[in-house]
Formats: C-alpha cells, sequence, structure tokens
C-alpha cells in the first residue's frame, strides 16, 4: 500500500519534532515531572505539528512500560495504539466537521467514566475556533472543572478566533512555521532512509515553496521524489516540477533592477513572456526573492526602497488583477521601481510595442515633472462655436508653429507631433497623420486631454474651431486602420493614474 510520506514521518517521539523547541522542552519537563495542566491551546499555522504534540502528550502520559515519561517506548500497547490512532481513549473531534452542541454534549456525557485502558483520556479538539456558540459554551462549562483522568488539547489555526474565556482556562503555547534549517535537516533526514539523492539547493526551493509548514515540506519532496523515478534530484529539475521562476532568473532580474535598466528589463520581461513564464508568477517570486535578500542583509537597496520595491509589485498585482495580458503588470512594475534617468532610445532596436511603451513611461515622467510647476498653462475649454475651413497648405506652412506652441501649452504634446504631418484636409476635416510605428503618439494625441489642448492652439491661430482626424499611416502613405487593445490598455494605466 502506499503511504505519504508526512504520514510515514510522523514524529512517534518528541526528539523527532522539529523545531518548537521551547514548547518541546516545556511539555516534556511536565511529563517528567507528572505535572500537565488540564487544558492545553495549541495554535500555529498548518502542518507545523500541532496534532502530532498532541498524540506525543497522549503517548506520554499512557506509556505502559516508561509510566508517565517523557520518552514514551513505543514499543507497549498503549503506544502502538496511539501510532496507529487507534487508541480507546484517545477522542480526536475535528470542530471543522463535527461543529454541533451534540459533539460536545456527548462529550461531556462520556467525560466522567474512566479511562478503558489508559491513565488518562485525551481530547484533542482541532480547529476548536469552528465550534459554534452554544458548542463553546458547553465547552466552556467542561473546562471549567474537567475530571481529573481528563486532559484537553485544543488546537487552532486561528486563535483570534477563540473567545478569551476559552484561552484563559487553558495553558497556550503558539506554534511557529518551521525555519529554513529545521525544515531541510528534517528532510535530510528522510532522505536518509528513503536512499534519496537530493542537492542542498533543492531544499531551498522546497522550503520557499512549503511556506514554513513542515507537512507541505514533506508532500513536495514526496512530488520530486516520485517525478524523478529513482534519479538523484537537482536544482534543475526541482525547479521545473515544480514549476518556480530560476533563481538564476530572479537574480538577472535584480541585477537590471539596480542598474536601472528599463530597456533591458523590458527586454527581459518580453524574453520571459516568450519562454512562457507567467510574469505575474514571476514578479510575485521576485517579491519574496526580495525579502528573502533583506532578511539575509543582501539587499542592494536600502530598506526603504526594498520594501517600497515589494509594495510596488503588489499593488500593481492587485490593479491589474484582472488584466490578461501580464506583461503590461512587468512594464508597469519596472517603471514604477526604476529611476528612469539615463534613458537613450536612440540606438537600441526592439519590439514595436516595447518601444511604445519605453517612451511612454518617459512622456509619462515628463508630464508629471511639467505639471509640478505652476507655469503650466491651463487647458482653454472648447465652446461650441463655428468651424472654419482651413486648407492643406495653410496647415503644412504652419506646422512648425502649431507644434511649437502645443510644446508651450503642454510639454508632452512636442514628443507626439513630432512624428506626425499634416496630410489632407477632406469634408472640413484636417487630417493629420502618424505612421504605424508612432500608434502610440496617435492614440495619445486622442484622449482628451491632449487633444483639448492641440484644438485649442489650431483655434487661436487660424481663428475658428479646426476639425481635425488622427490617422495611421503605412509606409506608402496610405491611411491603415487597426486596433491595439495592449497600446490602448498601457495608455489607459498611465492616463487614470495621472488624473
Ligand atoms: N515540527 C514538525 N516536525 C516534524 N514533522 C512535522 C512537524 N510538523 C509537521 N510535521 C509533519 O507533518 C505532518 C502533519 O503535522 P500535524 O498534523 O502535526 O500538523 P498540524 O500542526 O496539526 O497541522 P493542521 O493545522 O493542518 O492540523 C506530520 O505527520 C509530520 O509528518
Ligand atoms: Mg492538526
Ligand atoms: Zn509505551
Amino acid at each position: 500500500m502506499h503511504i505519504t510520506l508526512y504520514r510515514k514521518y510522523r514524529p512517534s517521539t518528541f526528539d523527532e519534532v522539529a523545531g518548537e523547541t521551547d514548547i518541546i522542552r516545556t511539555i516534556k519537563n511536565s511529563l517528567r515531572e507528572d505535572k500537565m495542566s488540564h487544558a492545553y491551546l495549541f495554535t500555529g499555522p498548518r502542518g507545523v505539528g500541532k496534532t502530532t504534540t498532541a498524540r506525543l502528550i497522549a503517548k506520554g502520559l499512557n506509556c505502559i512500560t516508561n509510566g508517565v515519561t517523557d520518552t514514551p517506548c513505543n514499543t507497549c500497547e498503549n503506544c502502538i495504539d496511539i501510532s496507529k490512532n487507534k487508541f480507546i481513549d484517545l477522542i480526536e473531534i475535528d470542530a471543522a466537521s463535527n461543529r454541533g452542541i451534540d459533539e460536545i454534549r456527548s462529550l461531556k456525557d462520556k467525560i466522567n467514566y474512566q479511562p478503558a485502558k489508559g491513565r488518562k483520556k485525551v481530547y484533542i479538539i482541532d480547529e476548536v475556533h469552528m465550534l459554534t456558540k452554544e458548542a463553546f459554551n458547553a465547552l466552556l462549562k467542561t473546562l471549567e472543572e474537567p475530571p481529573s483522568h481528563v486532559i484537553f488539547i485544543l488546537a487552532t489555526t486561528e486563535p483570534d478566533k477563540i473567545l478569551e474565556t476559552i484561552i484563559s482556562r487553558c495553558q497556550r503555547y503558539d506554534f511557529k512555521p518551521v525555519s529554513y534549517k529545521e525544515s531541510s535537516e528534517h528532510l535530510k533526514g528522510i532522505a536518509k532512509l528513503e536512499n534519496i539523492v537530493i542537492d542542498n539547493e533543492s531544499y531551498k526551493v522546497i522550503y520557499e515553496k512549503s511556506g514554513g509548514s513542515m507537512r507541505d515540506a514533506i508532500s513536495i519532496f514526496e512530488k520530486l521524489i516520485s517525478s524523478c523515478y529513482g534519479e538523484s534530484i537537482t536544482l534543475e529539475k526541482t525547479e521545473k516540477i515544480l514549476g518556480v521562476i530560476p533563481e538564476k532568473k530572479l537574480n538577472e532580474f535584480l541585477e537590471i533592477v539596480t542598474k536601472n535598466d528599463v530597456v533591458v528589463g523590458i527586454e527581459f520581461l518580453d524574453n520571459l513572456w516568450n519562454d512562457s513564464v507567467n510574469v505575474e508568477e514571476f514578479l510575485k517570486s521576485f517579491a519574496y526573492f526580495l525579502k528573502n535578500q533583506i532578511i539575509a542583509n543582501k539587499s542592494p537597496f536600502s530598506l526603504d526602497k526594498s520594501i517600497k520595491i515589494i509594495e510596488e509589485i503588489f499593488e500593481v498585482m492587485g490593479k491589474f488583477k484582472y488584466e490578461e495580458d501580464k506583461r503590461l503588470l512587468g512594464y508597469v512594475v519596472l517603471h514604477k521601481i526604476t529611476v528612469l534617468e539615463n534613458q537613450n532610445n536612440n540606438s537600441i532596436t526592439k519590439e514595436k510595442i516595447v518601444e511604445k511603451v519605453v517612451e511612454k513611461i518617459v512622456y509619462i515622467e515628463k508630464e508629471s515633472e511639467a505639471s509640478s510647476d505652476n507655469s503650466k498653462t491651463p487647458t482653454p475649454p472648447i465652446k461650441k462655436e463655428k468651424t472654419i475651413e482651413i486648407t492643406l497648405d495653410d496647415a503644412i506652412n504652419r506646422w512648425s508653429e502649431i507644434v511649437k506652441e502645443s510644446k508651450r501649452r503642454k510639454m508632452p504634446l512636442i514628443s507626439f507631433l513630432s512624428t506626425a504631418k499634416p496630410i489632407k484636409v477632406i469634408d472640413s476635416v484636417l487630417h493629420i497623420g502618424f505612421y504605424a510605428e508612432n500608434r502610440f503618439h496617435k492614440e495619445s494625441m486622442e484622449k482628451n486631454h491632449y487633444n483639448e489642448v492641440f484644438l485649442g492652439v489650431l483655434k487661436d491661430m487660424f481663428g475658428g474651431v479646426v476639425l481635425v482626424s488622427y490617422d495611421l499611416l503605412n509606409d506608402h502613405n496610405k491611411v491603415i486602420e487597426e486596433e491595439s487593445d495592449f497600446v490602448g490598455k498601457v495608455v489607459d494605466f498611465f492616463e487614470g493614474e495621472l488624473i
């Protein structure tokens, strides 16, 4: 029969419990001196040894060979029955599935009977915070005056939900997540017994994935064992099997961020994307990675900046929760966590979309600079006025003047308009053309707060409202029509942020 490793290796003595040393020491002392309390409350995250320790207490109280002991023999009938979880005087109630008053009532009814085979009846109530209010109250009564042959061990992952009146009647022990050292040492013990060859790096990955739960660490380890078919377990295989982001990549990204290299950063993110790495997962891993760097005092940034970066990542992830194109997340995070001073885009060739985003980022930077000084010209309101008709020649002749004045009124307009030109006037509408690679500029111009300024300039120069259309051109100067969701989303995001 297949038996899961974490069951197989549930500690059968106190010394096999990884971590929680203070708790284990105190409990061992109480057992040795036969001075156990009548009620305990074990709190802590999942899979760190609460139930395990509770069962060990049951053994320590009921071992036939050694009497009440901190070193149960594990060979007497009672010890064996407890290991097999079929000892009659060990009663485990899972409050998560038996929330009701009935269970606690029947517990109250039977509690006065003497133990059948052992010295003490041990009641373990798991997930005790799940009991209904009535059940809680019934339990409280029992806890007030339990018979001397009974001990209660209440366990919970959510101590905040437990009434103070219950807590005050129990001796409380807060179990903590296991540390990396405790986890890896415990796993090494199992590896030795199971004849598994595994490298040290893999233990790190397992630990990260386990989040400090020993049960999860053992389960993950087991998954690796069964996926490696008796071959040795290496970091590379581990990362692949568990689908975790290779640490190499995280280091690479860290370096990019350290160097403020947005352009390389965007290329890096695009490569991840092309390698079908989930960008959101990557950023999340990066946040944890950075957290660990902070803890190990290895972060290249100040504590403030390190935390700020982590903060930004989670904030952007929240904002983009429903965004399908997760690349966007990467770009925005990158923008937020880098300082964009030394950007020089001229010499770089990269995917068009990447270009657009980098440009946008730079403009946003300029824009916010411009709006933070007070010399900004207020946008003239566009009233319902008579439209006038201008000729294409009018527009072409005064184009540089138009661009210059637009720039004076709103800084980013220079960047958008410098790649544009008047191409035709049809039905009184002046068409301004942008080449396809400057789609982003066109879409920016279509945004209200840029468009309005531009129309204001035209109106003042030509003495009336000019109707305008922004068009995309192909290489042969022909107008093309095409939708780009992605760029639109980038723009929207930044716009939303600016307003
Ligand atoms: N501290 C530990 N040392 C060694 N093994 C542990 C430890 N904690 C958990 N384990 C392993 O994980 C399994 C589950 O542990 P246990 O049932 O004690 O966790 P728990 O804290 O009660 O979790 P839950 O809150 O989910 O009930 C055990 O069988 C054991 O293999
Ligand atoms: Mg448990
Ligand atoms: Zn025994």
